[in-house]
């Protein structure tokens, strides 16, 4: 690895206007997901790939977010006096986690406008972007991949899935070339949310991105495009045309939870705690009883 270490940034500046009233005073990404605020999966997926030092992009009624990740000292005196350690290495546990920074977005003008934000935090390493609206399951190491891939080929890489041509509409959507690394695929070009009929195939992005430090310049002069919001989907196209630059697409076949609206956040929480060992064995005889007698 002949650069600075990886850092991470996760944009949690959004309105999470899909999940009111929930979020009228705490951000979307501080909704549990079975017993974990969204966030904190997602900050354990960074450091689970070795990366240390973590951005968070905030916007408004920040202090949830500041406050999950900070010492608690009341509660954890209260469950050292009860002798309950179990939950009080789950409360320490958030706090250990990672070198954890805030910087605010302000104006939120766009995802290629939260991720210019960390520029002055970032400075010339080379940074993994996490969205929250997509967690990543831990048995599948996707961002690990994707950094050893940045590493192989000193450009931008991208998480993509195939979604069905229904949906394309929902992502960043790229046009792609086979590489010689099986699931590796050389990214030709990328269009944010294209109509079905103008989607360049049905390789979505995920939120997931391993980008160097030269994005920032090119975010500085991204104009605003799709509902006119600075669009991090188009600096990459810029980088995919450019080819002293160039983006690479990791196909990831394994298990994603998407949490951004009602229904599929109701089918993460079901999934993940189906899988549970604590919960799974009562939970899933349960589940088939209830579908039963739908
Ligand atoms: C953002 C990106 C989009 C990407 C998606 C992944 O959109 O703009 O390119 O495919 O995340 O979740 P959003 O879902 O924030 O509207």
């Amino acid at each position: 690895m002949a650069h600075k270490p990886f850092k991470a940034v996760i944009p949690a500046a959004g309105l999470g206007t899909r999940f009111l009233p929930a979020t009228k005073a705490m951000p979307k990404e501080m909704l549990p997901v079975v017993d974990k605020p969204a966030i904190q999966y997602v900050v354990e997926e960074a450091v689970s790939a070795g990366i240390e030092d973590v951005l968070i992009i905030i916007g408004r009624n920040k202090n949830n977010i500041a406050n999950h990740f900070d010492s608690m000292p009341e509660l954890e005196v209260k469950l050292r006096e009860k002798g309950d350690l179990d939950r009080l290495a789950k409360v320490e546990h958030s706090t250990d986690l990672a070198d954890i920074h805030m910087v605010r977005q302000g104006e939120p003008k766009g995802l290629g406008h939260a991720v210019l934000r960390a520029r002055s935090h970032v400075g010339d390493h080379p940074f993994a972007v996490l969205l929250g609206d997509d967690l990543i399951d831990e048995r599948d190491p996707l961002l690990t991949t994707m950094l050893g891939e940045y590493d192989r080929h000193g450009a931008s890489v991208v998480a993509l899935m195939e979604v069905d041509p229904d949906q394309v509409h929902l992502y960043g959507v790229a046009a792609v070339e086979a590489t010689d690394t099986d699931g590796v695929v050389k990214i030709t070009g990328l269009v944010e949310k294209p109509k079905k009929e103008d989607a360049p195939s049905n390789y979505a992005v995920i939120g997931r991105y391993v980008l160097g430090p030269e994005i920032f310049d090119v975010l500085e002069h991204t104009e605003p495009g799709k509902g006119g919001e600075i669009q991090l989907t188009d600096a990459l196209q810029e980088q995919a045309a450019d080819p002293d630059a160039g983006v690479y697409g990791v196909v990831f076949g394994g298990r994603r939870y998407d949490t951004g609206d009602k229904l599929d956040y109701i089918k993460a929480i079901v999934q993940l705690a189906s899988d549970r060992e604590d919960l799974g064995a009562e939970l899933r005889p349960w589940l088939k009883d209830f579908a039963a007698g739908l």
